[in-house]
């Protein structure tokens, strides 16, 4: 699939952004539902830097399974995290994944952004619920990043045609906001919506890695081999964007929201 194409050419730069994540920084609002002894699957697990802080908490009596359909982020995270006994990385698409037991918790952090049938993937991961069990979606709203102060024209035209190449490719910009319907159309209970934006402030650490995530983003040529924009176009947006980032930027928000909900069926 096209999405999987961009993902995977993202290559070394990716691994090292997914490397960077903790489940703290990067998907905190979930700490509060994670407990002990919780059996635990991870889709969209990138490198497992986030399972694995999971698998922290569920401890011995739990275990996590980080599923990814790039092998090469499994096994980045299957050599990184080889000593995590209760963490288990597997090289497996979300719609092919067949696993003997059932679990407590899924989640996704940052994937159905990335699928152009999110709603199907939710029904998938209910079918691997416990009756009692939860599923957690953190993901974006991509239409509602907002820079201070505006970054360079170059980066605000850049930023419309990456939108409009997701659009085009069937990817929903604005999948934060869709989620709770789609919850529960497929059936989930108490569906819940916590804002989890990260706002990213000159002078803080990582403030030039994770502002400067779009000078990546237009790194990538596959938006130029699909026609959106020209190589040389994109050549000057990194420049002046990294430019910027050095020189201007204040701060950075990105809107994105936890939906959770709990399977529909009746245990009694
Ligand atoms: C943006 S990364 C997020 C990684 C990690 N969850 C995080 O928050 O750092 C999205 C990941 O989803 C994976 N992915 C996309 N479609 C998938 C599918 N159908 N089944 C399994 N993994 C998938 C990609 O390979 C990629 O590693």
């Amino acid at each position: 699939m096209k999405e999987n194409k961009y993902i995977e050419r993202q290559g070394k730069a990716a691994t090292k952004i997914f490397d960077n994540r903790s489940l703290e920084k990067d998907f905190r609002t979930l700490v509060p539902v994670l407990k002990e002894g919780m059996t635990v699957l991870d889709v969209g697990c990138g490198t497992g830097a986030i399972s694995k802080d999971i698998a922290k908490i569920v401890g011995k009596k739990g275990k996590v399974i980080g599923i990814d359909n790039t092998e090469k982020f499994i096994e980045s995270g299957k050599n990184t995290y080889k000593k995590v006994e209760n963490l288990m990385l597997i090289h497996a698409d979300l719609f092919d994944f067949e696993p003997k037991e059932k679990f407590d918790l899924i989640i996704g952090a940052r994937v159905l952004q990335w699928l152009t049938t999110p709603k199907e993937a939710l029904l998938k991961m209910k079918s691997l619920l416990k009756p009692t069990g939860q599923i957690s979606i953190l993901d974006y709203n991509h239409e509602k990043l907002i820079w201070h102060p505006l970054p360079p024209k170059s980066m605000q035209i850049f930023y419309k045609a990456f939108l409009k190449w997701r659009k085009d490719a069937g990817m929903n910009n604005k999948i934060a906001e869709d989620l709770q319907e789609m919850m529960n159309e497929v059936g989930l209970r108490s569906v819940e919506v916590l804002d989890s934006s990260e706002y990213y402030k000159r002078g803080e650490e990582n403030f030039h890695s994770k502002v400067g995530i779009w000078s990546k983003v237009a790194g990538l040529e596959q938006i130029v081999e699909e026609g959106y924009i020209d190589d040389n176009f994109r050549k000057k947006v990194i420049k002046d964007y990294d430019k910027w980032v050095e020189e201007q930027a204040i701060s950075m928000t990105m809107t994105l929201k936890e939906i959770r909900g709990k399977n529909g069926i009746n245990v009694q």
